[in-house]
């Protein structure tokens, strides 16, 4: 199911190994990597946690059952055989119990994609923890330290492009907002059970396809986007989701006219960055992977796989097309506003589209959200290579688990630059902490961002977090063709 183990931290039984990590310099008893079990990363949970916090138990059964996608059933994998699963809310400093039962036929983890939570239960494989087999539970516990708008997902092979991702939504009691209706709406790609295929089946058609020179009908640029630079896709996913449904039978959002809405955008894609917009409506960008953005007004806005949108609209008289084109792709998801009676036809133009949309470009976070100001004490280029005919994506030159891991010690301001070497745009996800970037509106704070073919950027980050660390590409096929490395933090 996944090859991670090779270099991995979290030998069997738990123990760690001076020669699970190689290519540190320095005093090698001081060179070990902090292990998910260390008093360090208990120690970094302890100080989130307050006396009495209130703990929110959930259970969470990770299954296979047939699901409508509205008009079409398929036989997938999901969290309590509903698409998305169902979210999860608790409020900052909560302390979330999550006991996984997996009924799959396959080993799975949970990945919280978005928090700085204790190192041993983020949910990556050989490097947090076991994986938990068919039959199998675990406990998730962790003190949920940041508010926002997050997800979850396995972190085991294909498993995200079925159906097993949900909300995460984390309300800060401080700042309970002035929106009178909220809504989540998760947009995905989906292939599982269309057409005879499955994410591993496609896996496999990429790598092997690719190696024999390209397979019938496959174009090495299926899919192109000026926007992003390049190819906008290696997959031909036949159906596009808000909420698990299709475009025949779409999700409503149900609003008074002039009702202040709040919508929570999350992108659950495997290989489609999507355009958004609500017809007949002016979007106000808040905040984005659960950090604050100086509010931005716009027709439509980007959202590449793995990123998180907040953003508000005042609701205007009727039914209203809600839209996330996949870019590139020539399809779209598509939901409804509705404040009042009357027909709307979720395929019909959308001029908010016609536009630029916003990107990260036009963002910038709050002076009192960014991080201080300081030089980097360790810098690590973080080099984007690959390509379709190979498909071998990989991070300095190797393939995961053989990347170098980027090491860093607690404390320290650590500098990632990402280069893009490809003719790709790749979704970079760092898993434990937030970095920021300096964007064309200043400093940023993303989790996971995209990166266009020939662009450098820095991402910065406070080294306050612990543990081993994945930082990957969050296109799931690149992911698993190889392009991730570890933020590996060094004992000392
Ligand atoms: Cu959604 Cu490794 O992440
Ligand atoms: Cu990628």
């Amino acid at each position: 199911m996944n090859g991670w183990n090779r270099r991995g931290v979290l030998a069997a039984g738990m123990t760690v190994t001076g020669a699970a990590i190689t290519g540190c310099g320095g005093d090698p008893a001081a060179a070990e990597p902090v292990a998910p079990t260390d008093s360090a990363v208990a120690a970094a949970e302890s100080v989130r946690r307050a006396p009495g916090a209130r703990v929110v138990e959930v259970e969470l059964v990770a299954q296979e059952s047939t699901v409508d996608l509205g008009g079409t059933r398929v036989r997938t994998w999901s969290y309590g055989g509903s698409v998305p699963g169902k979210e999860i809310r608790v409020a900052k400093g909560d302390v979330l119990k999550v006991r996984l039962v997996n009924r799959l036929p396959a080993e799975t983890t949970v990945h919280w994609h978005g928090l700085a939570l204790r190192n041993d239960m983020d949910g990556v494989p050989h490097l947090n923890q076991e994986a938990v087999p068919p039959g199998g539970e675990f406990v998730y516990e962790f003190t949920v330290p940041d508010a926002g708008t997050h997800w979850f997902h396995p972190h085991v092979g294909t498993q995200l492009d079925r159906g097993l991702y949900a909300p995460l939504i984390v309300e800060d009691p401080a700042n309970p907002g002035d929106h009178d209706v909220e809504a989540v709406l998760v947009l995905d790609d989906w292939l599982d059970g269309v057409d005879g295929r499955d994410p591993d089946a496609e896996l496999a058609t990429l790598k092997e396809g690719m190696s024999m020179g390209g397979h019938e009908g496959m174009d090495m640029q299926m899919f192109a986007s000026d926007l992003l630079g390049g190819d906008a896709g290696d997959v031909d996913h036949p159906l596009f989701l808000i909420n698990g449904r299709t475009t025949a039978d779409p999700f409503t959002v149900n609003a008074k006219p002039g009702d202040k809405v709040l919508l929570r955008l999350i992108n659950a894609g495997a290989d489609t960055a999507f355009r958004f917009a609500v017809v007949g409506h002016e979007l106000t960008v808040v905040a984005t992977d659960g950090y604050p953005v100086e509010p931005v007004t716009t027709g439509s806005l980007l959202i590449g796989m793995g990123e998180r949108y907040d953003v508000v609209l005042t609701a205007g008289e009727g039914a209203f097309p809600v839209v996330a084109v996949a870019e590139g792709k020539e399809k779209r998801a598509a939901a409804v506003l509705r404040t009042g009676s009357g027909a709307v036809d979720v395929a019909a133009g959308v001029p908010e589209l016609l536009g630029r949309p916003t990107t990260v470009d036009d963002l910038t976070t709050p002076v009192a959200h960014r991080l201080a100001e300081r030089a980097p004490d360790v810098t690590h280029d973080v080099l984007l290579g690959g390509d379709m005919e190979t498909y071998r994506w990989t991070i300095n030159g190797a393939l995961h688990p053989d990347v170098p891991p980027l090491t860093v010690r607690e404390g320290q301001r650590a500098r990632l630059v990402v280069k893009n070497a490809t003719t790709m745009f790749h979704p970079m996800h760092l898993h434990g902490h937030t970095f920021q970037i300096t964007g064309a509106a200043g400093p940023l704070r993303k989790d996971t961002l995209l990166v266009l073919p020939g662009q450098e950027i820095a991402l910065d980050v406070e080294a306050v977090n612990p543990g081993q660390w994945m930082v990957h590409c969050h296109n799931l096929y690149h992911g698993e063709a190889g392009m991730m490395a570890t933020f590996s933090y060094l004992r000392g």
